[in-house]
């Protein structure tokens, strides 16, 4: 019994109770109730309190997880139960295999539930808790040792020091992994290279790096998290579990984080769409995963089913096609945009990565390839994750084959020989020669077909180089003139093609003033501006009088943009095209501007959309807000109304509650739309 009055000894025990709850709410469920300064005023009550009175200190207090002395090293702990490993699938058919295997060995017809689980990238880490309270926590090690990191997985907020609830096995390890979350992985790395330190490889790799440190005060200030998903040793006959369902119901109610994204599966089709929809969201978690984990819920079959070597019988990891590979870079090619960019394109020998054979990558721009050094004949790191276009992130620099040649900065467009321009603070380099320069007028009139501009069926990618090339076409306006002879002539094309291209060609012709205005394909007039250069002037006459001034009134146009708009409209060229569309037949219905006493229930508020919906997609949401009069952006800032939120949200949600934005659900956005 401590040496203090009764009377503290309780004061202490409601601070650790409150705060303990506090934490949770925080950290677990991220859903605080009482704003940080609260929580800091009863944290310092504590430990004043614990300083007066050391007798008062609980192993379990929430000021012990804030490390003692650095550690000279970590001690060795010898799992109880060995942690292991899993067996792998690569694909559907290994799925099926393992499904037939496990009913071959049970001897069963009938089929078997799966629990299924993502498989997170980070630390497998197993936590001792005796009668509830926090003990030993350790790394995994070789699965039979590993190493005691009890100071510094304390620090971590989201995993408890006390149980919560009232009743809790005399001894229970719990199994999850550590990692590190990308918006903290991301902001960690930006204020290290602000201040021009270290930064970490990979989030991973930060989560090693971080419960490695002997120094848990460094831990502390590293952006951990940890999912549970299973228990180790567990030697208490009032404790039965039947199922791992039951097992992570358990853990949550204890009050630990289990992931959300789990499913129940009972045929392999079931896990394959569920193993292609996390593949989906993948890219919207704040997490890395590399797979799921399927695992029989039924701990009976699981006991009766047993080990082999070191993985469970019961258990297999259902991976996801690779993210990074290897290959060699065979060359660097620069390429011409609409708007003149010059950017390099690294052409590789193809590699299978992200699921597709990737022959060609990004590599953004000459800086970026003078500060990776990167050469021709390298060996190179390729990433590639959901649709984003693949990069290259490394160079494997102990792999270089000798005399590689660094690449030499273009001084000329590579298509028209004209002379490259910089300008002041921009990165990229851009052809000075405008629409005289073939690879622009292609890449212009890619823009003017494609689906959100003129949309003009038929008219893709292939056949718009064939045009220029054939001499057919040297403007947008060009394309309205077209006979179909000639454009039969061209390969793969034939009369009924042509036809049906001039038939597309002509049903294009009526458009709306907003598609027409972004078609022209002004530099920074994207979608959205365009529409609203549209609502603001209501015809092309105005708009292209308009003085930076009276652009500057519309919504979302800044000096930037109005510049632009503004000396687009000056070029006598531009104006030749416009004339020539609008007298080839193009048109567009008279836009009448609002009634100024009609005012949209959502005018003059801006949404952020951000996870994933079950009853829409987002690009339907967005059009819901829109027809409202409320505008959608990409991302948070002070102007934001509110940011709506689905399933697995990523650093908005973060972002947003940092700037105590308003925060909607599914449910608050259809009543919202009404
Ligand atoms: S179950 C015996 N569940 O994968 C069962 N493991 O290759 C083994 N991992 O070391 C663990 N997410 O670090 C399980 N939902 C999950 C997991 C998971 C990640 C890691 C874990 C383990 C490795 C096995």
């Amino acid at each position: 019994m401590p040496n203090v009055d009764t009377p503290l000894i309780e004061k202490a025990r409601l601070l650790r109770k409150e705060l303990n709850e506090l934490g949770y709410r925080y950290y677990v469920l991220d859903d605080p109730i009482v704003p940080d300064a609260e929580y800091d005023r009863l944290y310092r009550q504590l430990q004043q309190l614990e300083s007066e009175h050391s007798d008062l200190i609980t192993v379990d207090s929430p000021t012990q997880r804030v490390g003692g002395e650095p550690l000279g090293q970590f001690d060795s702990v010898t799992h109880r139960v060995p942690m292991l490993s899993l067996g792998n699938a690569f694909n559907d058919d290994e799925v099926d295999a393992f499904d037939l295997r496990l009913k071959n060995r049970l001897e069963i017809k009938e089929s078997i539930t799966y629990i299924c689980e993502p498989k997170l990238d980070g630390l497998a880490v197993s936590l001792l808790y005796e009668n509830g309270v926090l003990v030993q926590a350790a790394t995994r090690g070789d699965g039979a040792t590993g190493e005691n990191i009890t100071q510094n997985v304390k620090t971590i907020g989201s995993i408890p020091m006390q149980l919560r609830g009232e009743s809790f096995p005399a001894l229970i390890e719990i199994r999850g992994e550590i990692f590190m979350p990308l918006d903290g992985f991301n902001a960690f790395n930006e204020q290290a290279r602000r201040k021009d330190e270290k930064v970490l490889v990979n989030p991973r790799n930060g989560a090693a790096g971080s419960l490695r440190q002997l120094d848990s005060k460094v831990t502390k200030t590293r952006p951990l998290d940890m999912y549970c998903y299973g228990l180790g040793y567990l030697d208490d006959e009032e404790w039965r579990f039947t199922s791992h369902s039951e097992v992570l119901k358990q853990l949550g109610d204890w009050g630990f984080k289990v992931n959300p994204e789990i499913r129940l599966c009972s045929t392999v089709d079931e896990i394959t769409a569920f193993h292609q929809h996390l593949i989906q969201v993948r890219g919207s978690l704040n997490y890395d995963i590399d797979g799921l984990v399927i695992k029989v819920d039924d701990l009976a079959l699981q006991q009766r089913l047993g080990f082999v070597a070191k993985a469970p019988r019961w258990a297999i990891a259902y991976k996801f096609p690779a993210q990074e590979e290897i290959t060699r870079l065979l060359g660097v090619e620069f390429q011409v945009g609409r708007t003149g960019a010059v950017t390099p394109v690294a052409r590789l020998e193809p590699v299978f990565v992200g699921g597709v054979t990737v022959s060609n990558a990004t590599l953004h721009n000459m800086d970026e390839i003078e500060r990776m050094d990167v050469r021709p004949g390298d060996t190179v790191v390729v990433y590639r994750a959901g649709d984003v276009i693949p990069k290259i992130v490394r160079v494997v620099k102990e792999r270089r084959p000798e005399g590689a040649q660094k690449v030499v900065r273009p001084t000329e467009c590579p298509v028209c020989g004209s002379g490259i321009v910089q300008a002041e603070g921009e990165v990229l380099a851009r052809c000075g020669a405008g629409l005289s320069c073939q690879a622009q007028v292609k890449e212009a009139i890619k823009h003017f077909a494609s689906r959100k501009a003129m949309d003009i069926d038929g008219l893709g990618d292939k056949l718009v180089e064939q045009l220029v090339d054939a001499g057919l076409v040297s403007s947008v306006a060009d394309l309205y003139t077209l006979a179909l002879e000639p454009i039969a002539a061209l390969d793969r094309m034939a009369e009924k093609s042509a036809g049906n291209l001039l038939k597309a060609l002509e049903v294009s012709k009526a458009t709306q003033l907003g598609k027409f205005i972004f078609s022209l394909g002004i530099r920074e007039v994207g979608e959205t501006t365009a529409q609203s250069l549209s609502d603001h002037f209501c015809a092309l006459g105005p708009l292209k009088d308009a003085d930076l001034d009276e652009l500057q009134k519309v919504d979302d146009v800044g000096p930037v943009v109005a510049a632009y708009v503004e000396k687009f409209f000056r070029q006598e060229h531009n104006l030749d095209v416009i004339d020539g569309l609008v007298s080839a037949g193009v048109h567009w219905p008279h836009v009448e501007k609002p009634e100024s006493d009609v005012v949209l229930p959502l005018a003059g508020q801006t949404y952020v959309i951000t996870g994933s919906f079950s009853n829409r997609g987002r690009d339907e949401m967005k059009q819901a807000l829109v027809l409202l009069g409320a505008k959608v952006s990409g991302s948070v800032s002070k102007k934001t109304h509110a940011v709506i939120v689905g399933d697995s949200p990523g650093s908005k949600l973060a972002k947003a509650e940092k700037l105590d934005i308003k925060v909607m659900n599914e449910a608050d956005f259809e009543k919202l739309i009404g």
